[in-house]
C-alpha cells in the first residue's frame, strides 16, 4: 500500500508539472486567467494548469499511458470497450494538495459556459472527500501569523484573496464542511472564520459549517460567520471591494453562538408561549452537542432569556445535566 501511494504521488506530480507546462503553452487558457484577473504569480503559487483539450494529452506526459496507476490516480477512464480517455480535457486545472504539499486531487473548471462548471478527481487511494482543504499547504504560514483561519468555498474565492494579500484561506471544495475539517482546522488556529457565498447555497452550507462545528469547539477557540452580500462571493468582494474591506468584514463576523441562536429562533414567534417553546425544542438537537462545556452554559443561558425561562429550567429540558448547589 506505501508503495501504491508513492508511485501515485509521483503520477500526479508529474501530471501536474504536465498541466502547468500546458498552461504556458495555451494562450486562451492564460487569457482566461488573465480575464479573471490572476497574476502569473499567484497562479505559480497555486501550481494553476491546463488539460489541453484532447481524448489522450496524457500520453504526452505519460509514455506509459495505458500503466494502472493513471486509472488509479482518477487521471483517465477506462470505457467498456476497454478504450483509455483522460478525464480532464480543455480546463483550468487546480491541484489540492495535502498539508505536506503532494498533489492528490484536481479540480478542473471549464473554460466557458458548460457543465459541469467543475470537474473534481473522484475518490482515489489518495484523496478523501471530506477530509481535505483546498490550500492548505500555501496558507500554513498565513494561518500561523494571524491565528485565524478562514474557510471558504471555492478554488477561485482562495487563489484571489491570496493575491490579495489573504493569505489564511481555505477552501471545502463544495462538499459540505465535515467535522473532521474543523477538528484539523481548529488545531491549527485559535479563530476560524466561515465566508461561504452569499447566495442560498452558501447560506446553506454555512448552516452545515455551523453543524459540523459543534462538537470541535473549544472554549478558547472562536469560530465566526461572514455573510457576504447576495450578489457576492470572497472572489468577486475583494476585488470590486479591496482586501481592508474584506478583513474588516471578517472581524465584524457573526459568532457562532449568535448565528446558533438566530438560526433555531428562525421561524419561531418569540411573542407566543407556542414560539418560545418551539425554540427550545429546536435547540435539543444542537446545544447539547457542544463541545466547549462554559460556551455551551452561556448559550443555554441565551436560550433561556430568549424563551423566558430560567437557566435550569432550560438546561433541563434540554436533557443537561444542571449542576446542584449541595
Ligand atoms: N464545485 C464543484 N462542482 C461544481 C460546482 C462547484 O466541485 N459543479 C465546487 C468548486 O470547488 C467550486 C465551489 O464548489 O469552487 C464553489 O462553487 P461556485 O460558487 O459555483 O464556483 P466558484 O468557486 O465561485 O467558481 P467561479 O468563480 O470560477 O465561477
Ligand atoms: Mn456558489
Ligand atoms: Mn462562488
Ligand atoms: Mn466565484
Ligand atoms: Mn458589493
Amino acid at each position: 500500500e506505501r508503495e501504491q501511494h508513492r508511485s501515485l504521488v509521483e503520477v500526479m506530480s508529474t501530471a501536474a508539472r504536465f498541466y502547468r507546462e500546458q498552461l504556458k503553452a495555451s494562450p486562451r487558457a492564460v487569457d482566461y486567467l488573465k480575464r479573471r484577473g490572476l497574476t502569473g504569480e499567484v497562479a505559480a503559487k497555486f501550481g494553476i494548469g491546463y488539460a489541453p483539450d484532447g481524448w489522450q494529452a496524457l500520453d504526452k506526459a505519460f509514455p506509459k499511458y495505458d500503466e494502472p496507476a493513471l486509472a488509479e490516480a482518477g487521471l483517465v477512464i477506462d470505457n467498456e470497450a476497454g478504450r483509455r480517455y483522460d478525464r480532464f480535457r480543455d480546463r483550468i486545472m487546480f491541484p489540492i494538495q495535502d498539508a505536506r504539499g503532494n498533489v492528490i486531487a484536481f479540480g478542473g473548471r471549464i473554460l466557458d459556459a458548460g457543465e459541469p462548471k467543475y470537474l473534481n478527481s473522484p475518490e482515489t487511494p489518495l484523496f478523501e472527500k471530506g477530509r481535505e482543504l483546498y490550500g492548505l499547504p500555501q496558507a500554513r504560514i498565513g494561518i500561523r501569523e494571524t491565528g485565524t483561519v478562514i474557510v471558504v468555498e471555492g478554488y477561485m474565492d482562495v487563489v484571489a484573496l491570496a493575491q490579495f494579500g489573504v493569505c489564511n484561506a481555505v477552501a471545502t471544495l463544495g462538499t459540505a464542511t465535515t467535522p473532521t475539517h474543523i477538528q484539523k482546522l481548529l488545531r491549527q488556529a485559535d479563530r476560524l472564520v466561515f465566508c461561504f457565498d452569499g447566495d442560498k447555497a452558501g447560506r446553506k452550507a454555512a448552516r452545515r459549517g455551523l453543524e459540523a462545528s459543534l462538537p470541535h469547539l473549544a472554549d478558547d477557540k472562536a469560530v465566526s460567520f461572514l455573510f457576504l452580500p447576495p450578489e457576492h462571493d470572497p472572489d468577486s468582494f475583494v476585488r470590486a471591494h479591496g482586501a481592508d474591506a474584506f478583513q474588516s468584514a471578517a472581524r465584524d463576523a457573526t459568532p457562532l453562538g449568535r448565528f446558533l441562536i438566530d438560526t433555531l429562533a428562525e421561524g419561531c414567534d418569540l411573542a407566543t408561549a407556542e414560539g418560545r417553546a418551539h425554540l427550545v425544542h429546536n435547540a435539543k438537537e444542537f446545544i447539547p452537542k457542544i463541545g466547549a462545556p462554559i460556551l455551551k452554559m452561556q448559550l443555554v443561558r441565551d436560550l433561556a432569556q430568549s424563551a423566558q425561562l430560567g437557566p435550569d429550567e432550560t438546561a433541563a429540558a434540554l436533557g443537561l445535566e444542571v449542576p446542584r448547589p449541595r
